[in-house]
């Protein structure tokens, strides 16, 4: 596979869409792709960051006697709904030839930390930037590769999700990653017979100002060593792991899974805890039938005829019920998480179960999604976290 030819990405259309091309992985890849010829939609936060790669890129370029003709299109993944994203993405790459997508704007904890010691605000950049930011832009850029029946599609994911078993201490980082994969698979059922291939590349360490490593080692590459691999796989596999020595560490951690990787995090996490809460689990949810509940939904008479029936199933006894008509949909993460604490205020809570989701009424294409349902399926079963402004 490391020997195979790389497709002529040219062939899938002229112009190629970067997402957080300013820096690191995306910054690289963007003067890949200019080096293949291709012309450049560079997307990003930071007008003068854009600027300035897009001057860095025509220099280059120059200096090799090519031209490539370079974009740029600020959009903040955080700040922005959906709809805008997908709205400013759309106007950008109008009338263009849009052959390549590459999704590659992602930010992560700036250091290891529990899931209740994220702050707001970065639960919100992680979840919108990783999330919300591939998703809206995808819908914006498919529907031009649909017309003439063909493109690539490049999600960037990461082997917090996809290598190891689980991500402690980056939990919502690595989550957010695997619903990238996930979003990456499904959709590339949905649209290989319809010329567009869709890839989740899976990088491992790479020395950027992600991950704070300063210098490229044996199995930490430098952003254009990573991008001069991961530009040869565009158009293959649906999920890959570009970068030869990230393959051979997979290789290895699938080898030690058990051993290697607990051994990896046993200085931070003591893995037994976790595997005896999820043991003590199926009892606890037997004990949950003396247990007093706070219902949470979106409908007041329906949370207030649940509650009647399980009154009514317990014969009236011993069991209190609170309910909490909360509509994920309608309101903020923050005002979910007020909500909620304030509800359960002075109570001794023991169990959560986050059970609420949506599914699309009927199977469609991932270009069929409208915008309302699209934005319901994501505010519901992922987005529904403190901190997200509802517009
Ligand atoms: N580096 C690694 O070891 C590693 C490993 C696995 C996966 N990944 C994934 O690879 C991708 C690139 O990571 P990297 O290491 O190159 O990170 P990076 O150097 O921090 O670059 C991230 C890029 O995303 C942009 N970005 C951040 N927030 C944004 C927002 N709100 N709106 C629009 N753009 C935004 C950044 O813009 P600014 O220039 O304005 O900051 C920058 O261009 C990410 O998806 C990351 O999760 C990286």
């Amino acid at each position: 596979m490391f020997l195979r030819p790389p497709k002529n990405l040219r062939d899938y259309g002229s112009w190629a869409v970067v997402t957080g091309s300013t820096d690191g992985i995306g910054k690289a890849l963007a003067f890949e792709l200019a080096e293949k010829g291709l012309n450049l939609v560079l997307v990003g936060r930071n007008p003068s960051k854009l600027e300035a790669t897009s001057n860095e890129i025509h220099e280059t370029m120059i200096s090799d006697e090519r031209e490539v003709e370079i974009r740029t299109l600020v959009v903040d993944m955080e700040k922005s709904s959906g709809e805008e994203i997908a709205r400013a993405v759309e106007e950008g790459i109008e009338g263009l030839d849009v052959g390549v997508l590459v999704n590659n704007a992602g930010v992560a904890y700036p250091y290891a930390r529990f899931f209740h010691e994220v702050d707001v605000e970065l639960m919100e950049s992680v979840l919108k930037v990783n999330v919300d930011g591939p998703t809206w832009v995808t819908k914006a850029v498919i529907p031009v590769m649909l017309k003439k029946k063909k493109g690539a599609i490049v999600n960037i994911g990461s082997g917090s999700s996809v290598i190891v078993p689980s991500y402690p201490l980056y939990a919502i980082y690595a989550a957010t990653k695997a619903y990238l994969a996930m979003f990456s698979r499904s959709i590339y059922m949905e649209y290989k017979e319809k010329g567009i291939d869709v890839q989740c590349q899976i990088p491992l360490f790479v020395a950027t100002k992600m991950t704070k490593f300063k210098r490229s080692t044996f199995f930490i590459p430098s952003p254009k060593m990573y991008s001069k691999a991961s530009i040869r796989w565009i158009g293959y596999e649906h999920l890959c792991l570009p970068y030869w020595t990230h393959s051979l560490q997979w290789s290895l951690l699938v080898f030690t899974r058990d051993n290697g990787v607990s051994g990896l995090y046993s200085k931070s996490i003591d893995y037994s805890g976790f595997y005896f809460s999820l043991q003590t689990n199926p009892l606890l949810l037997q004990a949950a039938k003396g247990l007093n509940l706070v219902l949470v939904g979106r409908n007041p008479s329906k949370l207030d005829s649940t509650s009647n029936e399980i009154h009514q199933s317990c014969n009236n006894n011993h069991i209190d019920i609170g309910t909490l008509a909360i509509d994920l949909e309608k309101l903020s993460g923050e005002e979910i998480a007020k909500a909620v604490e304030e509800g359960i205020a002075g109570l001794d809570i023991g169990i959560l179960i986050n059970n609420a989701g949506i599914l699309y009424p009927y199977a469609r294409f991932f270009h069929e999604v409208d915008s309302a349902l699209m934005e319901s399926v994501l505010r519901v079963n992922i987005m529904e976290q403190p901190g997200l402004p509802r517009q």
